[in-house]
């Protein structure tokens, strides 16, 4: 797992009686764990709240992606790094101050991105580009799992890939990833993949993450 492409699956549609074992069915294949975090008012769903989501944290040996789907992010993002996930992930539609709030989960130790839902566009973010090491494009309305893949964002991926340039900014998508859809999303210029139904829906989920990352490994 050393290429510049990496599989971050999604747990949201995993068994969430057993998440401890459907997080250690993917652990090996997986270069972080993505985990949903949804407040019922940003988006119209509710997931795991921050003591929910510390004991995931804290219990897998994979790296925690956490993509915060939360209203007032700005102050409760640090809470998350703090919590020990690896990469923090929060909505520019939800934050005041995108600097300050990356800032702050950087200093606690983790990596800071920002995300844009389908209808904002990267014009208004270019300057907030130099304080993150990743931009989350989503390619379905977030909020739920298992919706088809919009490609009517992949001029916005391949715009973002333009606007990063050579600075080691990851470019990651959420939604819609399957084994029909990747390729079309690393040709834009995608180098980190959200899955999530297209691997706990398969028989083998590991299999299922394999198959994905080689589907665009070209190393
Ligand atoms: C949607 C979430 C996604 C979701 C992806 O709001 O951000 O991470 O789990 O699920 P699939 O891969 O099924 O579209
Ligand atoms: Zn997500």
């Amino acid at each position: 797992m050393s290429s510049h492409i990496r599989i971050t699956p999604s747990i949201l549609n995993a068994d969430r009686g057993f998440i401890d074992n459907e997080i250690a069915r993917i652990a090996g294949v997986s270069d972080f764990i993505h985990l949903d975090i949804m407040d019922n008012h940003f988006v119209p769903n509710l997931t795991w709240d921050l003591d929910a989501a510390r004991k995931i944290i804290q219990g897998a040996n994979v790296p925690i992606d956490a993509h915060l789907m939360i209203a007032d992010v700005d102050e409760i993002a640090v809470s998350y790094a703090q919590a020990g996930s690896a990469s923090v992930t929060f909505h520019v539609e939800a934050a005041r101050d995108i600097k300050a709030t990356a800032q702050a989960i950087r200093k606690a130790g983790a990596r800071a991105a920002f995300a844009l839902k389908p209808s904002s566009s990267i014009d208004s973010y270019v300057d907030e580009l130099n304080y993150v090491d990743m931009v989350l494009i989503m390619t379905v309305e977030p909020g739920f799992g298992g919706q088809s893949f919009m490609d009517s964002m992949l001029p916005k991926i391949q715009q973002t890939r333009k606007l990063i340039g050579d600075r080691p900014i990851w470019l990651q998508v959420d939604g819609g990833i399957s084994l029909e859809t990747i390729e079309r999303a690393a040709d834009a210029g995608a180098d980190t993949f959200v899955a999530g139904s297209a691997v706990f829906r398969a028989d083998d989920p590991a299999a299922m993450v394999q198959a994905l990352r080689a589907a665009v490994d070209s190393n």
